[in-house]
């Protein structure tokens, strides 16, 4: 189930009647317009870079280390080989950076510190130095950020002087950031400021040392302001930076120093900010203190993100409007000529035909899903409700289920962190059930994984994932014709995956093949899905 759709517009759209085709879309879904479709230069030569600056967030270690945990999950698993070449740097507060380095340890993402002092150690109290935030394992430290420069009176020779501490310590990399203030830019003095911080904040590092150097333009006005610069401003501004770090150090030189984007950098603009020639990755401030929008940049500054083929587009044919908070779970029964779905919170099942207008029953409880059931009997379902799998007749005659919901088995994994979700019947007729879990939105538990199982006809209920495969939500889960096959997708990880199904009882799920990642600036997340008329995973609904 997903929060991001108030409202659901049906469609049906490719019926095809022995799979029952349809897709669901939501109806106040955003196309892309041509100016936001990504047209990249498919290889950059610079290592494209993402920063989180974390600030003074967030409150307690504990949120913080929430915060790590869920980042750490999204980047252990299921990353391409372009998105593992993103750098990624996170710059928590002091006290968070320990906590960072260990919970990060394995996910590849590095650890900076914002700030250190103008002294290597003595009587400076409340000071950190260079020496000791890279004895601890930091990777960089950001200097010059605007808000140290305009709120703790930094001045260039501040910065330049505690740039040299930090390139006295072997290893450690630095940030360094520029930008002009809105006065400037509107005074056309964007390229001296940029010009003056850059060679200020650059005095005396010689040519060596200039890979350790990350340049991030941040234009004072668009930083926490939601007022991000337009890919050609800022592609024009880089290139104002890079001409300055040319005079420096040579064509060559400046050629390969990474100038990252900074100021209200989010999913849905990161990927056009990233198809600039000049603009090498992401300063990212409040969209870094979510895990998931984070991971979405970094996915969308990937080179190999946008060279994923988008799915075809599919539009509505016929809208029924209806209340539902959440349409789930479509399908289409050939015997009954009806198509039902839920409404997944209100605990409803709707009903379609082409002759009745849509028609609601109470299921009671909260729906993940429904399959048709075998039966000869009119509206026979079977449906996976938050406290048990049930087996129920939907009928036109009623107010309520004609016959009583008989329970068929308990709910998989008994917890309140999960709930069975998304749902389909194989090609073999059993009823598969992925799972919710809800620690990615609450911190309700510790277990950050939910499963995926099979109720077999004799009512025995399977775990199909082993044990080595965690997600968090199963969804869009079909088959296609040949049935030895299976599609799901991590609906906040926005990735599809093709396993080899096991059709045998007792087998798992194998040969795990990411298909696709949604690109950073699709909005929503893939939700439900059914195979097509070519009966391959080609529609997919968010
Ligand atoms: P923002 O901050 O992304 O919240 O605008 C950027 C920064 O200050 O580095």
């Amino acid at each position: 189930m997903k929060p991001f759709c108030t409202a659901v517009l049906l469609a049906i759209l490719l019926c095809d009647y022995s799979t029952g085709a349809f897709v669901l879309h939501v109806k106040n879904r955003r196309s892309l317009t041509n100016h936001q479709r990504p047209s990249f230069a498919l290889f950059k030569a610079r290592r494209p870079v993402i920063a989180g600056n974390w600030k003074l967030n967030p409150k307690t270690i504990a949120e913080a280390s929430q915060l790590l945990k869920l980042l750490h999950a999204n980047f252990v698993n299921h990353r391409t080989p372009a998105q593992l070449d993103v750098e990624v740097v996170v710059f928590p507060p002091f006290p968070f950076l320990l906590e960072a380095l260990l919970v990060l340890q394995g996910s590849g993402i590095k650890v900076g510190a914002q700030n250190v002092a103008l002294q290597t150690s003595g009587a400076y109290t409340g000071e950190v130095s260079a020496s000791m935030v890279r004895s601890i394992g930091v990777d960089y430290v950001m200097l010059g950020h605007s808000e140290r420069r305009a709120i703790f009176g930094e001045s260039d020779v501040d910065i330049n002087k505690k740039l040299h501490l930090c390139l006295a310590e072997p290893g450690l990399g630095v940030i360094l950031c520029v930008g002009e203030t809105e006065d400037e830019y509107e005074s056309k003095l964007l390229a001296s400021v940029c010009d003056v911080q850059i060679r200020k904040g650059l005095k005396g590092v010689s040519i060596n040392d200039i890979s350790r150097i990350i340049i991030a333009y941040e234009p004072v006005w668009a930083i926490g302001t939601g007022k991000v610069a337009t890919p050609e401003q800022a592609q024009v501004a880089h290139t104002v930076i890079r001409k300055t770090l040319a005079d420096v150090y040579g064509y060559q030189a400046a050629d390969s120093v990474r100038i990252q984007y900074g100021g209200s950098v989010n999913p849905e603009n990161v990927d056009s900010l990233m198809s600039m020639p000049d603009v090498d990755g992401a300063l990212v401030g409040g969209a870094s203190l979510t895990a998931d929008s984070f991971t979405r940049i970094v996915d969308g500054s990937a080179t190999m993100s946008r060279v994923y083929a988008r799915p075809k587009e599919l539009s509505a044919q016929l809208e029924v409007p209806c209340t539902n908070v959440l349409g789930e779970s479509p399908i289409w029964s050939v015997r009954d000529q009806a198509l039902y779905w839920v409404s997944a919170p209100e605990g409803e099942i709707w009903t379609l035909t082409r002759t009745e207008p849509a028609y609601r029953r109470l299921a009671s409880t909260v729906v993940g899903c429904i399959g048709l059931m075998e039966s000869n009997q009119r509206g026979s379902l079977v449906v996976a409700g938050e406290k048990a799998i049930l087996g129920l007749f939907v009928s036109p005659d009623t107010t309520d289920f004609a016959s009583g919901p008989r329970i068929l088995c308990d709910r998989p994994e008994l917890t309140d962190v999960t709930r069975p979700n998304d749902g389909r019947v194989d090609r073999q007729g059993r009823f598969v059930i992925g799972m919710y879990n809800t620690y990615h939105r609450t911190p309700l538990g510790e277990a950050n994984i939910a499963g995926l199982y099979r109720l077999n006809k004799d009512g025995y209920l399977e775990s199909l994932l082993d044990e080595s495969m965690d997600y968090r939500v199963s969804n869009c889960i079909c088959f296609p014709a040949s049935g030895d096959k299976m599609y799901f997708c991590d609906t906040p990880t926005r990735k599809i995956y093709s396993f080899d199904y096991p059709v045998e009882f007792g087998g798992k799920l194998s040969n795990r093949k990411l298909i696709w990642t949604m690109p950073a600036n699709m909005p929503g997340g893939p939700d439900g899905a059914q195979v097509g008329e070519s009966r391959a995973l080609n529609e997919i609904g968010w």
